[in-house]
């Protein structure tokens, strides 16, 4: 079922509607000649239902009297060139909003939250309230580390987009590192809203309203990043953490995780909530004592499901550690590596993560292959050769 519904011919609006709901609506690019229609398109009962009164007014309103007649907890809100007008019969019909066509996207994201959030306690069948029992929960796929600058965003941003191409529209990646996060960079994003906003907002707990403050990536990538601010973290707590997470489970089959470097109370919290660790280190000696620790930190607090997953990261056969040496350091298996590779770099300095770039297999790109599919399940796509950006064909990566 989709929450959201826009009925309009009018490509001003529709982009006013994308840019308030992130693009997590359904469009019905015509005005519809009954509420069957609105329902079909959106399979099920919508949470909210944004109607253009602008062209047949009558036929608009009856339409919405149907609607909130089948279910008075559907939120419609009209858009209409002269809402003193039409103001009483919309009542009268049970409108709960009416915009001009000037509103811009925050007049509307508020309009949609306000119809969303008076439908709620009517509807609580229709609702989706964020309690950890909330429907199937998706992955949570957590990476974490030790130490710093290990690769923990380059391994998230590609699991994340590899996940995506795999299975479309089923991923949110969200930037835990609160203070000094990167992702929006290593995905050339530039947010409107940040993590901060998703946990203050006193509608926080609506899923409808979560959605609007993701971030939509060109791969069809969902992501939270984090506050411009790195004082913005004081005022997230781990609690907030944990509902955020259980919240974006609800909804998507996979969470990614980034986190900050080390074990902070966001980081606990996340794994708290947590169906895959992935534990990644660099390959030297510092690194994979720090691993040690972790796990060993991790065990005592009984915070290990048993889905941990263990990845090496600047992989050099000429550093002289060899994965026998690490394993017995950690006292488990390692499960997989990922080269040094020159793309690498590259790749983040362009915003472009390499799984989303096309171009000739390399060594990094069939790992990650490997760890999206660990994941996933199925091969995974990455982008065809020729076509990087904004497009979502793909061709399969190892076997
Ligand atoms: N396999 C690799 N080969 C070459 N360079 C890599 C590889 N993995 C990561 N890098 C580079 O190492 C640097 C650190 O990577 P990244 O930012 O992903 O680490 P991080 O663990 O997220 O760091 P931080 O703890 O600071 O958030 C980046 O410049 C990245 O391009
Ligand atoms: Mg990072």
């Amino acid at each position: 079922m989709s929450h959201v519904v826009l009925a309009t011919a009018s490509p001003e609006l529709t982009a006013t509607v994308a840019a308030a709901t992130a693009g997590a609506y359904v469009a019905l690019p015509q005005l519809p000649a009954t509420p069957g229609e609105v329902l079909a398109v959106a399979g099920g009962l919508p949470e909210v239902v944004v109607l253009d009164a602008r062209t047949a007014p009558d036929q608009v309103l009856d339409v919405a009297a149907g609607l909130t007649a089948i279910s008075p907890g559907i939120g419609v809100v009209l858009v209409s060139d002269c809402p003193a007008e039409v103001g009483l019969a919309a009542m009268r019909a049970g409108v709960r909003d009416i915009l001009t066509p000037a509103a811009d996207a925050a007049e509307m994201r508020d309009a949609l939250t306000r119809a969303a959030q008076l439908a709620r306690p009517q509807t609580p069948t229709t609702g989706l309230p964020l309690t950890p029992d909330a429907g199937p929960a998706g992955k949570v796929i957590t990476v974490v580390s030790p130490k710093g600058g290990v690769g923990k965003t380059t391994v998230a941003t590609n699991l994340a987009v590899g996940l995506t191409r795999t299975v479309p529209h089923s991923t949110v990646l969200v930037d835990l590192d609160l203070q000094f996060g990167d992702v929006a960079s290593a995905l050339n994003l530039d947010p409107e809203y940040s993590l901060a906003d998703a946990v203050h907002n006193p509608a926080r707990r609506d899923t409808m309203v979560l959605k609007t403050f993701l971030t939509l990536h060109e791969t069809g990538l969902y992501v939270l990043c984090a506050p411009e601010s790195p004082a913005a973290a004081d005022g997230i707590s781990g609690d907030d953490v944990g509902r955020l997470l259980q919240a974006l489970a609800s909804q998507f089959q996979y969470v990614v995780v980034d986190t900050a470097p080390g074990l902070n109370e966001h980081t606990l919290a996340a794994l708290d909530q947590t169906t895959d660790p992935v534990l990644l280190t660099s390959m030297d000696v510092p690194g994979v004592r720090g691993l040690r620790k972790e796990l060993d930190t991790l065990t005592d607090l009984g915070m290990f499901p048993e889905g941990r997953f263990v990845l090496l990261n600047f992989e050099d056969p000429a550093g002289g550690l060899s994965i026998a040496d690490v394993e017995a350091t950690i006292a488990r298996d390692v499960d997989l590596t990922l080269p040094r590779c020159p793309a690498v770099p590259a790749s983040v300095n362009q915003g472009i993560p390499l799984l989303q770039l096309g171009g000739k297999k390399n060594p990094m790109t069939r790992q990650l292959g490997r760890l999206v599919e660990r994941f996933a399940g199925v091969p995974t796509l990455v982008a065809r050769p020729g076509r990087r950006r904004g497009r979502h064909r793909g061709v399969k990566v190892g076997a």
